[in-house]
Formats: structure tokens, sequence, C-alpha cells
């Protein structure tokens, strides 16, 4: 019988569990998310101080287990032949096997690999066997290294179990990065392109700063890529122990040095640096975030906590040996912020990108906006007023923020056909013949026509296009019916004919709002969607209220609206 001794080393992510029996080592390697770590906790305190029976076989692979006490006073006979049949199988698979033998146990069974034949250690795991199973399979690596052998003299056990603990080190550091690499390859994975660099760093550092078992992690902004008045560069700080913005700064100037971009790595800094900067600080690593046209800022991490569960134990085993100092810095430390400094360069680099190109997407839009306002200066202001109309009832319609900003877009460009309409038309003071109506009827399609080509706008042609279309098949240009109009069309068709009958024309003046929001009331079901027009009547006041500050006309009062022709107000509604 053997006697094993459980020591674990964890850090975000990943266990390293260590389980000594005399004469053997295994070292299990786990992989869990965050949201497991009670439960792998609650895993080695199972295993902590459990006692193993190693059981050998006799002839070949055969085990006879009638000797063993935990077993006969524990098992049923059918029971035992489970588990002679599960050692058998760990004998030939070299596999650690967890299985359920009985009603109350589950037999866990390591091999000792030292000798294909030496045989198999086991333990009856009684406590909660389920969750413990579940555990176990969850893993997403369980293996288990080559252990000792007791006939190795006592130099060459020490010489191999430092071997065999920097292996079992090196696979743990590279499964915590690989683990690590692919939560922060998830967050951008999960956030829009949109998101700032800033917005990531504090959605991923403190992981990152969890995981380093580091004091303090700072993410510093350079000053010429914010572009911002401030000349001070941005400073974004997580970590239990936070470091003075002014120390932050010195430190970064004075690890830099000479060396430019570089990776620093200083342990005991003091020995070498004066700087005030570096007063009671330990250790750090500094990161250049940079890709290969231009720098973005620093990733600074200061000084190591030792985790309290890290190398708590060694059981008094006189060979036990960390590989890093546990105040110290290295290439782990390094390695890990170098990959994510290029990960944060290259996200921020395209968020650039992606800045620069709504910069220039808005401009072109306002571009076309004006040019309409220049063409049809009566109607100056509409687009602006329709889109924000439209937002408001999208947002009471419960749309993602994502889809109100299409809204709004598509408000701002509904009417940009107009500007294919000839000036005689849309400046005529007075009633449109047939003919003109006809061809101020074309400025959907002709919108369509223009805008079709614009690859990032394709989501606001159906509302350009149908923005004139009636829920009882009377609209243009293709008569649609009811929820055959697309319902960025049937939002932007309350707000439009809302605007268009408020504002003042130049053949008439604007009707009084009560008068408005009854017609729209009358209008529901037929000219307009319900749902629609019982949102738009949700936000009303909204609506109102920027209505009177973004109009560019005055509202009429009730009595001089009186006197406007309503068959006149009828056709502006159509037309607007
Ligand atoms: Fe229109």
């Amino acid at each position: 019988m053997g006697h094993y001794q459980v020591t674990s080393r964890r850090s975000a992510g990943v266990r390293m569990v260590r389980i000594h029996v005399p004469g053997y080592l295994g070292i299990m390697i786990q992989a869990y998310q965050d949201q497991q770590t009670a439960e792998s906790d609650r895993f080695t305190r199972e295993l902590m101080g459990t006692r193993f029976s190693v059981l050998r076989p006799v002839g070949a692979t055969e085990f006879d287990l009638r000797d063993v006490p935990v077993l006969k006073d524990t098992l049923s006979a059918l029971a035992l032949a489970e588990v002679i049949a599960l050692c058998r199988g760990v004998l030939s698979s070299g596999q650690p096997q967890l299985k359920r033998i009985s009603e109350k146990n589950f037999a866990w069974v390591v091999p000792l690999l030292d000798d294909p034949a030496s045989g198999v250690a086991l333990e009856l795991v009684g406590t909660d066997p389920d969750e413990l199973a579940e555990l176990v399979n969850r893993s997403s690596l369980c293996a288990w290294t080559r252990e000792l052998s007791v006939r190795s003299s006592a130099t060459e056990i020490s010489s191999q179990y430092e071997q065999l603990e920097a292996y079992a080190s090196q696979v743990s550091e590279d499964l915590e990065e690989l683990t690590w690499l692919r939560n922060l390859a998830n967050n951008l994975e999960l956030s829009e392109s949109g998101n700032s660099v800033e917005r990531i760093a504090e959605t991923v550092l403190p992981s990152l700063c969890q995981l380093m078992n580091a004091h303090s992690l700072i993410f510093v902004r350079d000053v010429a890529v914010t572009g911002l008045n401030s000349r001070l560069p941005i400073i974004w700080q997580t970590g239990p122990v936070r470091i003075p913005r002014r120390n932050c700064l010195a430190i970064i100037e004075a690890l830099r040095g000479k060396n430019a971009d570089r990776t620093v790595v200083k342990n005991f800094p003091k020995r070498e640096f004066s700087d005030g900067g570096f007063e009671g600080i330990e250790s750090c690593v500094l990161v250049p975030v940079a890709t290969a046209s231009g720098r973005l800022g620093w990733l600074l991490a200061v000084d190591k906590e030792m985790a309290a569960e890290s190398c708590s134990r060694t059981f008094g085993d006189p060979s036990y040996r960390t590989y890093m100092s546990e105040r110290e810095f290295g290439t782990f430390e390094a390695s890990l912020m170098s990959a994510t400094a290029v990960v944060l360069a290259s996200h921020g680099r395209n968020c650039g990108l992606f800045h620069e190109k709504e910069i220039l997407l808005r401009g072109v839009i306002r571009s076309m906006i004006n040019a309409i306002d220049a063409k049809d200066s009566y109607t100056c202001g509409h687009s602006d007023r329709v889109a924000e109309f439209s937002r408001l009832i999208a947002r009471e319609l419960s749309l993602p923020d994502a889809k109100c900003e299409e809204v709004y877009m598509t408000g701002l460009l509904h009417d940009v056909g107009k500007i294919g309409v000839p000036d005689y038309v849309l400046k005529k003071p007075g009633r449109l013949t047939d003919a003109e109506f006809e061809l101020i009827k074309q400025h959907p399609v002709i919108g369509y026509e223009i805008l079709k080509h614009l690859e990032n706008l394709s989501y606001v042609l159906p509302g350009v296009l149908h923005h004139h279309e009636a829920m009882d098949g009377s609209g243009y240009p293709n008569g649609l019916k009811g929820e055959e109009i697309p319902l960025y069309a049937r939002i932007l068709a309350v707000a439009d004919s809302y605007d268009a009958m408020t504002s003042n024309r130049p053949y008439r003046r604007g009707m009084p709002t009560d008068k408005a929001e009854a017609i729209l009331r009358g209008g529901s079901g037929n000219q307009w969607d319900p749902q629609c027009v019982d949102a738009f009547f949700r936000t009303v006041s909204g609506i109102r209220l920027l209505a009177s500050q973004r109009s560019s006309t005055y509202l009429p009062t009730r009595s001089e609206a009186s006197q406007t022709d309503s068959l006149e107000l009828r056709q502006a509604c159509v037309n607007g």
C-alpha cells in the first residue's frame, strides 16, 4: 500500500497537481475555466492525504485483490471483478481511469509506468463521486508523466525529479499561455470592431494580471497616438496595488533608456536605478504595444505576488525546488505580456483604421445631405429630423442599439434620390401636376441607385427604396403591403410623414402638431404600421422636443394652420 501525497500549483486557468507515491511521481495538469476554480480547489482537497493501494499483477496482467483490506471490506464480489477488469485495462493502456464500480464508489486507477508490468495504484473515491468524475472528465488535459523508480540512486532520483518538474512546469506554462491567448482571442471576437483598444485592455488585462500574479499591470497609451488635446498619456491600471501615475511614467522612461522599443525584464531594479519611481519595487516587465506602423503604448507589470497556494506544500521533500524565484519575473511573464501586446497593438491599429473609415463615411453622408438641402432649401433639416425621429421610434420598438443606429443612418439618407429630381419640380411654389408628381415619385428609386454600390451602407437600401410604401398597398414605388414593407421603411414612413406635415413648405404652412398626430392616428393600419405609430406616440414628447429644437422654420399656430389647404397637406405628406 502506498501513501499518496498531493500538492498543487495553480494560476488562472491551469492547475498542476503533483501526486507522490513512494517510488513514483505522478503529475496531472488540469486546464479549467475560471468559474470552475472553486470546484478544482475542492477536487485537490479531496485528494489531499488520501491513501492509494499499489497493486501488482500476478503473472502478466491478472490481479488478485482478495488480500487488499480496503477492497475486501468495502466491495462486493461483483464490484471486485469490476475493479480487476479496470486494473487490467489501465495496465494495458497506460492511461489513468476513473470508473464507477458500485453504488457509492468510484475507482481511480493510475498506471505505474516505469515498468509496464509493475502495476497500478488504486484509490476508491467515495465522496460525491459523480461530481469528481465530471471534474476529471471536464479537464481539457489530463496527463501523467513518466515517474521515478525507487531503484534509482538518490542522486539520479534528484536529477530526474528536477527534469520531471522542469518538464511539467514548461508544459503547464505553455498551456497557460495558450489558454490565455485563446481567451484573449475570444474577447476580441466578441467585441465589435468599433471597440477601442482601451475597452479591450480594460476587459482582458485583469485576467492577465491574475495569471502573472502581478501586483499591478499598467497600460499606458502614447499621447501621439491618442491624438487628444491633453498632453498626458492615458494610463489604465489593474491589480491589488496601485502605482502613482508619476511613478509609472518614471519607471517606463528609466526602463526604456536608450533601447527604444524592446521588452525589458528587471528584477531588483533598485540595484541599477536610483530614480524615485522604483522605490519599494522588486521586479518589473516593460513591453511595447506596437506594430510595424507605430507604437500604441506600453504594458508595464510591477512586482510579483506569491500566490497563497503556489508551491505551498512540499511535505518534507528535500529535493523539491521551485524553478523560478517566487518574486522575480521571467521569460514566462515576458512572453505572456509580449503576446498580449501584439494582439492589443494589432487591434488598436484596426480600431484606428475603422475609425478613419467611419469618419470618411460620415463625411460622404453629410456631403450628400448638404447637397439635398442645397437643392431643396425649403426642406432644409428634414433628413436630420427624420433620422432623429426614426431612431426614437426604433428604440421604442426595442430594437438593439446597433439597429437603432442603422435606422438613424437610413433616415439621414432616405431622400438622397431628390438630387435626381428636376429643380423646377422640387422648388415649385404650388400644387404639383400629375406629371410632376410622377417625377417626385422617382426619388426612392433614384436614391437606391445612388447608394447601391456603397457596400458599407447596404443596410439603408430597403428603407430608402420603400419609405413611401403604404400598409394598404397604395404607396410607391412597388405598392408593397403590410409586412412586405421592410421594418426600417415602415419606421421611416411615420417619421417622414410627421415631419413633412409639421414643416413649412413653399406652398403652405406646416400644420400644428396635434393635427398631424391626429392624422397619424387616423392612418394607422391603412397608411402606416400600427406598431410604429404606437411607438411614435409612446415617445411623442421627445419627438416634439426634437422638432422644436431642430426645425429651421417655425411651427404655426392652430389658427394660422387652419387656413391651409388640407389637400395640399396630404400631398406634402406623401411627397415628403
Ligand atoms: Fe421621401
